[in-house]
């Protein structure tokens, strides 16, 4: 994508971030209409929906070509990235949304030609903005983020992953994971992917391991991670789709390897 494209599609992303925000903040104390998905834990709210609708149609009226990858049902059925795609989670921490009313976030990452070119995740109530353009960077608010450290031993990283993975699973031996949490630092638990991948940019967590996350989890936070060096695959090292749900971890570059060896170790075959 040429700079003069990706910059005006970057000034409209964040225009309608900052908006689909304060509509969320204008609206989030008032009676929200709660509804189950997958399972009883699987929340959504009629303000995920209605953001995802604003959203989808402001790009809509001003780029109909384009296409869009969404989780609420107002996308596009794609089977590739071809041309350019807005992958958009319209608030991707629907169960602290609803619980906690913070920690949640919106999420959209535009790729070109399969490539990630533009990546927004916005923390509606600290109203905190992270964004980046491919090859220019990428920012907290206004302030460029590091690059990442390339030096932290696993022994003093803080990895960011849920209880399941110490819980029988179907990817990994919960032993294998049990020892890995006891060879690192910390671990941490946010419940917000996206937040969890700005995180990562930022440097505040050295890495993210997901069980299973969707394309709208990701599309952003790759974009920014990769501006600072960072390096996201599946748990095997594999590339990854954005087109299906998927494994995921996305860290500092210095711990990948030998954390896709660590996992390897207990990796169970499917
Ligand atoms: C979820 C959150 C959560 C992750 C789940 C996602 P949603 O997204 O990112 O942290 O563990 O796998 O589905 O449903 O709140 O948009
Ligand atoms: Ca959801
Ligand atoms: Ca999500
Ligand atoms: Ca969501």
């Amino acid at each position: 994508m040429d700079k003069t494209k990706q910059n005006d599609i970057y000034t409209k992303a964040k225009e309608w971030i900052i908006e689909a925000g304060q509509y969320i903040r204008s609206r989030m104390y008032k009676e929200l209409k709660v509804t189950t998905k997958s399972d009883p834990n699987d929340l959504v709210t009629d303000l995920d929906r209605d953001t995802e609708r604003l959203l989808t149609q402001r790009i809509r009226q001003t780029y109909p070509n384009h296409f869009i990858i969404s989780e609420e049902g107002y996308g596009d059925k794609l089977t590739d990235l071809k041309g350019t795609v807005w992958i958009i989670d319209p608030i991707d921490g629907t169960m602290n949304f609803i619980h906690q009313k913070r920690n949640f976030a919106i999420s959209i990452g535009i790729y070109h030609d399969h490539v990630g070119e533009i990546g927004f995740i916005y923390d509606v109530v600290g109203d905190v903005l992270y964004s980046a353009k491919r090859g220019l960077g990428a920012f907290k608010n206004e302030r460029p983020l590091k690059r990442l450290d390339s030096n932290v031993p696993l022994s003093q990283a803080m990895i960011a992953m849920n209880h399941f993975w110490l819980c029988e699973n179907h990817l990994v031996c919960e032993k294998t994971m049990q020892k890995f949490v006891r060879s690192i630092r910390g671990t941490r638990t946010y419940g917000s992917a996206a937040l969890e991948f700005a995180y990562v940019a930022e440097g505040i967590l050295d890495g993210y391991l997901a069980i299973n996350l969707s394309p709208w989890d990701v599309a952003a936070g790759i974009v920014i991670v990769n501006e600072v060096g960072g390096l996201t695959t599946t748990i095997d090292g594999d590339a990854l789709s954005l087109l299906t749900k998927s494994p995921i971890l996305t860290c500092n570059p210095s711990l990948q390897l030998e954390i896709i060896q660590y996992i390897k170790k207990g990796r169970k075959v499917t």
